[in-house]
Parts: structure tokens; sequence; C-alpha cells
């Protein structure tokens, strides 16, 4: 297997890795937004690094491409964990892009997910539900893989639902988009549990990471007070980057680094935020990241950031920017 320490002074090193070695069996072709890597990543975690102690919990399933490589681990091992899906189910609005099922927006997808995960049937166990009406039976999870929730109301949800039944020395929180910096809040909120976590796994050709449980998560009784990401100093925000960012390697870092200028904009440290942006490598990768994000609505949101970045935006979408600037403000108002 291809991995490295990153870090030779950490305790627990990091596995780095594209889990190109691992052998999948043969598996049905399902339309998915995890990549390849991903896939061998769950399948090798499910088949080889559980100790049957607990639960496996996934909350954002989608048509099931995760859920079967996770479920033909657990096929693999023989294992008797069962595989909880949450998922609302209901068909997005860019979804049509990724897969031509005759869905309208807002459609229930939950039976072509059942279909794809047929022969795991015994061991999948799906629930439709938005996340914000979330619930646990309390069953031990062993592993948590979260490809639902991006911003910090939906991670702190799950964290508070899921938190309590993760097994301190054993759980693993492995979590997808956590290196792509428009869900920089991943980060942020992972930073926050720092004493609770340690950085375990690092999926190379993908946006996942996993963290190791070292002591309860608790969220219920003890919410941690830094949690309110737009409320960080720059301070805060430069001190917790730094933190993040030094344990990955560099093709996660170049994927995650402009989180830190997106945070410090939110926390309207919008100077900060420019000079960040500038201050980015602009790798190839970064320089084509951010330049087809710049066409998409996240432009609306950033646009000074997208323009030091060297993408100033089309007339239409600077229009726009002062349409939901207006807009904001008179919601602001009214409130
Ligand atoms: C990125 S997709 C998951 C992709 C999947 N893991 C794969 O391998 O292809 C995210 C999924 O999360 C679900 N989702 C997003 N936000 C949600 C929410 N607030 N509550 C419930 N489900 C949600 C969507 O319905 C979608 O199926």
């Amino acid at each position: 297997m291809k991995s490295f320490k990153v870090d030779e002074d950490q305790r627990n090193p990091v596995l780095v890795s594209d889990f190109s070695d691992v052998e999948l069996p043969p598996l049905r072709e399902v339309p998915g937004m995890t990549s390849a890597s991903e896939g061998r990543y769950l399948y090798w975690l499910a088949s080889s690094q559980l100790s049957g102690e607990g639960e496996l919990v996934e909350i954002g399933s989608w048509l099931g491409r995760s859920t079967m490589h996770l479920a033909a681990g657990l096929r693999r091992t023989g294992s008797q964990e069962n595989l909880h899906c949450f998922d609302g189910f209901a068909w997005g609005p860019s979804d049509p892009q990724k897969s031509d099922l005759p869905l309208r927006p807002g459609d229930n997808f939950q039976a072509y997910f059942e279909a794809n995960l047929a022969d795991y049937s015994d061991l999948v166990s799906a629930h439709r539900t938005r996340i914000a009406n979330i619930a646990w039976t309390g069953q031990p999870v062993e592993v948590l893989f979260l490809d639902a929730p991006k911003k910090l109301t939906e991670i702190t949800r799950c964290l508070e639902v899921f938190g309590p039944s993760l097994i301190p020395g054993r759980s693993i929180i492995a979590i997808q988009d956590y290196q792509y910096f428009p869900a920089y809040a991943l980060a942020a909120c992972m930073y926050s549990l720092r004493d609770c976590l340690e950085l375990i796994h690092v999926v190379l050709d993908g946006s996942t990471v996993a963290f190791r449980v070292t002591a309860p998560v608790d969220l219920v009784s003890e919410k941690p007070s830094d949690w309110q990401l737009n409320r960080w100093t720059v301070e805060q925000v430069n001190s917790a980057w730094q933190q993040i960012l030094a344990p990955l390697p560099e093709k996660a870092r170049e994927r995650l680094e402009p989180g830190r200028a997106l945070h410090l904009y939110d926390c309207g440290a919008k100077r900060e935020a420019i000079a960040a942006m500038k201050a980015l490598p602009m790798t190839p990768f970064q320089q084509d990241k951010i330049g087809g994000l710049a066409r998409g609505h996240i432009y609306l949101s950033y646009p000074e950031l997208f323009t030091a970045a060297g993408f100033p935006g089309s007339p239409k979408q600077n229009l726009l920017v002062h349409v939901k600037r207006a807009r904001d403000w008179l919601r602001e108002l009214r409130a």
C-alpha cells in the first residue's frame, strides 16, 4: 500500500494513501460522488480495520456507492455489524447532472438506493430522514462516515446524536469533503474537537480524511464554546488553520488551504481573507478548482476572494452580488 508517515513526531502516524493496492471484489456499477480511491478506502476500512465492537453509520448515501464499498467490506469479514444509512433520499436539483434516473427534484429515490444495495440487504438498513430530525438508538458505533453534513449546524447535529455512541480508543469518524475547501466548516469543527480526536487516515485522489476518537464526544452536555465559526478572531482562525493544515500531505493541503481565506471572510476579516487568498501558492490544481467554482453560485458569497484569486466573475454575477447583498441587508433589518 502506498503510504507514508506525514509527521514523524506524531505519536500515531497518519496513513496517507490512494489505497490503489486494495483489491475490490466484483461490485455493481453504482453512480456516485465518491472517488475510486475513496471507494477502496471504505472497503479497506470495513474489511480490515474494525473490531466488531459497534455498528457502522453512514450519513449521506445517495444512490449507495460509498454504502456498497462499506457493505462489501463487512461481507468479506463475515461481520455481524449492521450498516445504518441515513439520508433524506430527496432528489436534489443538481442530481440530474450525475445520473439520468427518471426523477424530478424532490422525488424520493430510496427505492433506487435499495435496489443498488440488494446484494447486501441483510447488512444494510436505510433510514429516510433529514439531518435535523436524525435519531439514534444509542448502540455503540464503530464507524461514523459523514457524507451529507457540510455546514456547522448539520455537523454539530450529527455529532450531538452519534457522539455519545462513539467508543474512545476505537471508533473512527471518516469525513468526505474534508479536503474540499468550500466545506471548510468540517475541518474547523474537527479542530474544535481536537482534544478527543486524532487524524489517522488521509485519502489521496479524494477528499476524505478519518479521525480516531480518543476521548468521549459528548456535545449534548458540553458544547465547545468556540464552535460559532464566524465569530473567531483573526488570530484564532490563523492558529487553527496552521494546525489543521500541518499534518496533511501536500496534495490534501492544496485542496483545503483556500478554506482559511473563506473562514476569515465569514468572520468579517475581509482584508486578511483577501491576503490569505493572494498568499496561496496557486498550484495548477488550485487554479483549476477555484476558477471552476468562480463560475458557480459560491462566487456570490465570496466575490472579493475569487477576484483576488484572479477570477473576477462576469458582469451578471457581479450584479447578482449586489442583489444578494441588498436582500441579506433587508433580511437583517427585518430580524
Ligand atoms: C454527496 S451525496 C452522498 C454521496 C454518496 N456517499 C456516494 O458515495 O455517492 C450527499 C447525500 O446526502 C443527502 N443529504 C444532504 N443533506 C442532507 C440533509 N440535511 N439531511 C438528509 N440527507 C441529506 C443527500 O440526499 C445526498 O444523498
